[in-house]
């Protein structure tokens, strides 16, 4: 035999010095959910280990990824009922409470930290679609104004990177063109670029209370049979002036984001969503995988397929396994 692959696994040595893929912790985004109040952290039924929580328990629970070193977080709002409308009014209002909690937060730990935001009407919205609702019709045109006032709400702030996941056509522009007339060029978007239409969000619209009240997502989430369709959606988000491209969810669709980095020379993101997380977890829990060793090998497969960034509810889980030496 001339070839004999197995030569360069045979010690862990050599195992460390041909590694092709590394993933630092550097590269990962911790999802935080925030409510309104004082003293709240409250479990998530379908998300084990995650929390709904008040401004400053996500502040000690963020200080301890910083100290794990982590430092980049995107987070969401969970909204109480009575606050939604048709409109989402409450996304922009002065006494929202997720726009406050960017201020506090990056008051606290300044450059320490860089924050992502959400731009959707689901959390705010009484209908909870991404956009406008009008009988059965998702408007696209006339939910663009809405999550622009949104997004520089958002960039007013203190947000570092504007991250639109609603899929409405044009929004990246739009979005880009209010930042800049508002004089918030240094604002970044991170778009969520192919966003399918997944049953992968299920935990995370039970953290945010953000299901859709009728219908589906499918006319404006893309269908999981198409990959062309996502080099459609990348030329456009490209030309609108993303700054980075996300693939979501991350481990059904690792074609995709491997497809998008091959084609485009900026960072690609994927969002490893909360049901992959919660499969994930539940098999552990259930003694069926082996936690630190399937999260790890799934946070890698991500990674090799291409995505430059990963947000996941396990990065504050790779911080502290990195910080043991165990990975
Ligand atoms: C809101 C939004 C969703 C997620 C991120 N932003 C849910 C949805 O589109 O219904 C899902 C994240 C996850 O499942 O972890 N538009």
């Amino acid at each position: 035999m001339e070839r004999r692959p197995r030569r360069n696994r045979a010690t862990a040595f050599s195992r460390g010095f041909l590694k092709e893929t590394h993933l630092s912790v550097s590269n990962l985004v911790q999802p935080i959910f925030l409510v309104d109040g004082k003293g709240i952290r409250d479990e998530v039924k379908s998300m084990p280990g995650n929390f709904r929580m008040s401004t400053e328990e996500a502040i000690k629970e963020m200080q301890s990824c910083v100290g794990l070193g982590i430092g980049s977080f995107i987070l969401f709002p969970a909204v109480v009922e009575e606050l939604k409308d048709k409109h989402a009014t409450y996304s922009k209002s002065p006494d929202n409470f997720y726009l406050k909690a960017f201020t506090e937060i990056k008051a606290h730990f300044g450059d320490l930290v860089q924050l992502i935001t959400d731009v959707a009407m689901d959390p705010y919205s009484s209908d909870g679609h991404d956009g406008l609702v009008e009988g059965d019709t998702i408007l696209n045109d006339e939910t663009l104004p809405i999550l622009a006032e949104m997004a520089l709400a958002q960039a007013k702030a203190g947000a570092d990177i504007i991250g639109p996941s609603d899929m409405m056509d044009g929004r990246v522009g739009y979005i880009r063109d209010t930042l800049d007339e508002n004089g918030y060029t240094d604002v970044g978007i991170l778009s969520y670029t192919a966003k399918y239409a997944s049953a992968f969000y299920g935990p995370f619209r039970d953290a945010l209370d953000s299901a859709p009240k009728k219908g589906d997502k499918k006319t404006y989430q893309m269908d999981p049979s198409n990959k062309r369709e996502a080099l459609l959606e990348a030329d456009l988000d490209f030309a609108e002036g993303a700054d980075m491209m996300m693939v979501k969810p991350a481990l059904p669709y690792l074609d995709i984001i491997h497809v998008l980095k091959e084609n485009y020379d900026i960072p690609i993101a994927a969002y490893n969503v909360s049901g992959e997380c919660s499969m994930l977890t539940a098999a552990c829990q259930n003694g069926w995988l082996d936690f630190e060793k399937a999260m790890p090998e799934m946070l890698m497969s991500i990674r090799r397929a291409g995505a430059d960034v990963i947000i996941t509810y396990f990065a504050k889980a790779y911080a502290q396994m990195v910080k043991d030496g165990k990975i």
